[in-house]
């Protein structure tokens, strides 16, 4: 990658623009929350509709479902929380501050240290006379954090309740209603796109590490009994996924879904979710191949309730190396099982003549992580100035429609296609500055194109159409801009060849 990218430049323009900024910033800042403005709002949403858009459609039988982020103390009893979601730390003994122990091994003997027990890392620590960051004392024995947030609920604080730590819990306490309701047939997929919440010990790097963030997951529940088939097999069968093993962590390797299956010993159904995970980063996001990799947990790296745990990573130039974005779980019967006890509400179900607890393949994705991987990929320094180079579908704003001039009946005439194209697009309007300075501002924004009306338009009804990457101008018929965006956005058609060129650098 030849741009310097950094944190602080995708700070600044985030702050400037209008995409996320620390929150209760004018109470000096709440670490770990993080607020979204009217772009980052916009781009969340774009991607949130580009992950239902593309996973929802894989099966007839995957649905989005909304359950409450806000559940009772059982849920996490069953779910293993309470018990196992703990996270490492160690505090100075000088001056008080408190660190994530696996993180602070790791940044200082630059090696994977998570998952490793407390007592392990504190025998690194006195090993390798690792102090404190800040004041550089020494440090207490490693502890652990619950991570998740507690509540009391109601006046008398009758009982206790936690915000959730992911959104997959509502899809397993709905589970057993959702067949019913959905005719008992799986597999059946539940998604689930809204916020997570995480006492994190070390918020850091903007929206990757956060305490309150969103998440897109998909939980699909099947027979275990069929976990070496899927129906859509022969289309992945010779699909190529990019991976690294725990056996060699230095190299990735490109290996079809059918090596996969025999070499890694992974099962179809899981890896036919790997390839469809790998096709919506590279051909949705538009993810550079070369950046990105699923990678394999060891027994330690695992989260608690996995069977195979392979993260989704993208080598982040900002942040300086691979960092995890998504994941892909196969939690077996885990939760269902976990709830089943809890709740003494059976979570068996009848299926081809047997009854089973069905087992539970998740695909997890961070939204906030992805939202950073793509101002970072879109982000470019040229023309004197910052562009953001979104792929078109995911470009907070489609189109900005821009008067030439604040006279001649064009600022009309451009409301008037700015009312059109609001039915299908994302569409601003701006009628103040200079044309240049106007078209600089929507590519720093990410705007995917302009169109401008200007004299010619007055006379013949067409307009020019300005495309944000290569900034070539083509004329259109105002009756044609619907279609030819649509086409545009969807790459069915060069832009060179939508319309006349009017425009080229
Ligand atoms: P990490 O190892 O970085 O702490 P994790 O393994 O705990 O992450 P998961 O529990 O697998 O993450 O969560 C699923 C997804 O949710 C992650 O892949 C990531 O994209 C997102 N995520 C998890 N924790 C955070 C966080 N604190 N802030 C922002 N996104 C997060
Ligand atoms: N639901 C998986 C996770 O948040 O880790």
């Amino acid at each position: 990658m030849t741009k310097k990218i950094t944190i602080e430049k995708i700070e600044e323009l985030a702050k400037r623009r209008g995409f996320f900024w620390q929150s209760s910033e004018i109470y000096g800042g709440f670490s770990g929350f993080y607020d979204y403005g009217h772009l980052g709002f916009l781009l969340k949403n774009k991607f949130e509709n580009a992950w239902r858009n593309f996973f929802l459609s894989l099966d007839d039988m995957f649905y989005e479902i909304f359950p409450t982020n806000i559940m009772p103390e059982q849920v996490f009893q069953a779910s293993g929380h309470l018990k196992s979601f703990q996270d490492p730390l160690c505090k100075c003994k000088k001056c008080g501050n408190i660190e994530r122990a696996d993180h602070l091994v790791e940044e200082q003997l630059k090696e994977s240290f998570e998952g490793m027990s407390p007592k392990d890392l504190t025998e690194l620590i006195i090993k390798h006379d690792i102090r404190c960051p800040k004041c550089g004392g020494k440090l207490s024995e490693v502890g652990e954090l619950n991570m998740m947030f507690p509540l009391d609920i109601g006046a008398d604080s009758e009982s206790r309740a936690y915000l959730r730590p992911e959104t997959a819990q509502g899809a397993y306490i709905n589970f057993k209603r959702m067949f019913e309701i959905l005719r008992k047939k799986i597999p059946l997929g539940l998604a689930i796109i809204g916020k997570a919440y995480r006492n994190e010990v070390s918020p850091r790097q903007l929206l990757i590490r956060t305490r309150e963030f969103s998440q897109a997951e998909l939980q699909i529940f099947f027979d275990p009994d069929k976990i070496n088939e899927h129906p859509k097999w022969d289309e992945v069968k010779d699909y190529k996924l990019r991976l690294t093993t725990t056996k060699d962590r230095k190299n990735i390797i490109e290996i079809s879904c059918e090596d996969a299956n025999k070499k890694l010993s992974l099962p179809k159904f899981y890896i036919y979710y790997m390839a469809k995970v790998q096709q919506f980063y590279l051909n949705v996001m538009q993810i550079p191949k070369e950046i990105f990799r699923f990678k394999e947990l060891s027994e330690e790296e695992k989260a608690f309730y996995n069977k195979y745990h392979w993260d989704i990573e993208l080598d982040l130039a900002s942040l300086g190396g691979f960092k995890e974005v998504a994941g892909i779980h196969y939690r077996t019967d885990h939760d269902l099982s976990g709830h089943q006890k809890i709740s003494r509400e059976s979570m068996s179900i009848s299926i081809d003549g047997k009854k089973i607890i069905p087992h539970v393949i998740e695909l997890s994705f961070g939204i906030d992580r992805n939202l950073y991987a793509l101002l970072e990929m879109a982000y470019s320094e040229e023309r004197d100035q910052t562009i953001l180079k979104f792929p078109r579908s995911l470009s907070p704003v489609d189109v900005v429609v821009l008067p030439l001039v604040k006279k001649d009946g064009m600022p009309k005439k451009a409301r008037e296609v700015q009312d059109m194209l609001k039915q299908d697009f994302v569409v601003f309007y701006d009628e103040s500055g200079s044309i240049g300075r106007r078209y600089a501002r929507e590519d720093e924004r990410g705007t995917a194109f302009a169109v401008t009306v200007d004299s010619q338009t007055m006379q013949d009804d067409t307009v020019t159409l300005r495309d944000r990457d290569t900034t070539v101008q083509i004329r259109v018929a105002i009756k044609d801009l619907i279609e030819t965006i649509n086409k545009l956005m969807r790459y069915e058609i060069d832009f060179e060849k939508a319309g006349k060129v009017v425009y080229e650098p």
